[in-house]
């Protein structure tokens, strides 16, 4: 393993490491949002094309799927009025794209102006993106939503990298337990994925016996592991080694976390590994810690220079981006350079005076561990839909469906497959909702069902796409620039 380098600017390369561990990244251009050409710079939505369309979800933020599934099965006139009044509901206008597009580029000044504002457009402190010339062996955790998962990212200074990682499950009682406990089982976790290649490797973690071979000089406990931390939640960041937790946000509520550094509660997990393991010293240093928008950028950005904004739709849903340190007021920074923003946009218009919410995003809201935050976030997922259909006797002729009532039970995943499904009757649609939900169900249903899942889709794609327009006409990209994406939903 090539040595780690324990100088301040080698920092910038464990966030690098930190950003691949998220970076499954796909490509996307933010001109594919543009419907060219655009007067004087400021981005418009025309109206979508009304084309049959039944990519993915953010294809749709182009095109309008309407759904012509099963035309030539009979369908009764109460589920086409059903369909109409969801229709109604779910379709975000272009003129209230256009208005949303608005709102962002004022409160996105205002994020930068000052603390405390909606947007809080964190400073990172990773202020250059990589060049591609980057080259090491790194360490990094990170814990995103729905996983957690230790790596060993290598660089190979060509703009490509070799990952080698293994996913750990977090269950419901770390989440929601002690802060203590969850760093425990973090640091735990890297002890036992350091132990696995200390053993001569884990056949599950691809190439970690080649990796042991190299470690293999008989001192490997003694030395010391730098850490890239990617903490995937809303962080008052004072240094690139040092933040300190605002809020939980993704159904996480571990006590004793927020107000805290989350590096020194990370740090000292490892530190209580080391008294417990007198016989093997578990000896990591926290040396950086960056957001998962933050990674993403600069993970894109080592591959492919152009990458100047990066969005995460996932579990949780933000964006990050390239912004001048002289359009920052509230950082006092050095003019002329610059520094990657960390907007925390799932927040955007927490006071609710632009974003179409329907009776069901509230019902969504109340329910949830944070009510009346994260509302752009809440907006670009859930399914409540679905119960209130069967209330009003619309869907399954009014018969409760258990399944359903599971909070946060019915996932994406299915959302996704039901929309593939091409069948003329909707077929594996029946299927799903006979496995998943336990429930038989008439054409109607499934017209029903398939016609939600693409209006919440299509819906997700187009707030979605207003968000990458504001930051696209923010930084003056209009003309192409590539935006990194992942997360569990863009998949
Ligand atoms: C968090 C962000 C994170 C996003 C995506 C949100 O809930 O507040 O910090 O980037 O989820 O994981």
């Amino acid at each position: 393993m090539e040595k780690f380098l324990d100088d301040r600017s080698s920092l910038f390369y464990f966030g690098l490491a930190a950003g691949i561990s998220v970076a499954a990244t796909a490509q996307y251009t933010a001109s594919f949002f543009q419907p060219p050409p655009l007067p004087a710079q400021e981005a418009n939505f025309g109206e979508f094309s009304r084309k049959s369309e039944t990519a993915a979800p953010l294809r749709g933020a182009v095109n309008s799927p309407l759904s012509t599934i099963g035309q030539d099965l009979e369908s009764s006139p109460g589920t086409s009025k059903t369909i109409a009044k969801l229709e109604k509901s779910f379709t975000v206008t272009s003129q209230k794209l256009n208005e949303i597009v608005k709102h962002f580029a004022s409160e996105i000044k205002r994020g930068l102006a000052q603390d405390g504002q909606t947007l809080k457009m964190i400073p990172s402190f990773v202020d250059k993106r990589p060049t591609g010339l980057e080259v090491g062996t790194y360490l990094a955790l990170d814990l995103g939503g729905t996983n957690f998962r230790v790596c060993e990212i290598t660089l190979d200074g060509k703009g490509t990298m070799r990952n080698r990682s293994k996913k750990y499950t977090l269950t419901e009682d770390l989440k929601t337990g002690t802060a203590v406990r969850m760093f425990d089982f973090f640091a735990e976790c890297v002890e036992s994925f350091l132990d696995e290649r200390r053993s001569g490797g884990d056949p599950s973690i691809p190439g970690s016996v080649e990796f042991y071979k190299t470690l293999s000089n008989g001192h490997m406990e003694e030395e010391m592991l730098q850490l890239g931390f990617t903490f995937s939640f809303p962080t008052d960041q004072t240094a690139i080694d040092s933040g300190t937790l605002m809020v939980w946000t993704k159904g996480f509520t571990a006590t004793g976390a927020e107000g805290q550094d989350v590096v020194v509660l990370l740090q000292e997990a490892f530190k209580r590994r080391c008294c417990l393991r007198y016989y093997q010293r578990v000896n990591v240093h926290v040396a950086a810690m960056v957001n998962d928008t933050v990674g993403t950028l600069v993970s894109h950005a080592y591959s492919n220079p152009q990458t100047y904004i990066s969005v995460i739709l996932g579990t949780g849903f933000n964006a990050a981006y390239v912004e001048k340190v002289d359009q920052i007021p509230k950082l006092k920074g050095e003019p002329g350079s610059e520094m990657i923003i960390n907007m925390e946009w799932g927040a955007f218009d927490d006071e609710h005076s632009v974003l179409p919410l329907t009776p069901y995003d509230r019902q969504l809201d109340r329910g949830s561990t944070n009510p009346h935050r994260q509302t752009y976030e809440k907006l670009v997922s859930g399914i409540y839909v679905l119960l209130d259909l069967v209330s009003t006797g619309e869907l399954f002729s009014g018969k409760q469906c258990a399944a359903l009532l599971i909070p946060y039970g019915f996932e994406t995943a299915n959302m996704s497959r039901i929309e593939r499904d091409h069948t003329f009757d909707l077929a594996d649609t029946k299927i799903l909702c006979e496995e998943v939900l336990d429930t038989q169900t008439t054409y109607d249903d499934r017209r029903i069902i398939r016609r939600v899942c693409e209006l919440v889709g299509t819906r997700s794609a187009r707030l979605a796409g207003a968000g990458i327009t504001a930051v696209v006409t923010r930084i003056n990209r209009l003309d192409g620039c590539t935006v990194g994406i992942d997360g569990s939903l863009y998949e």
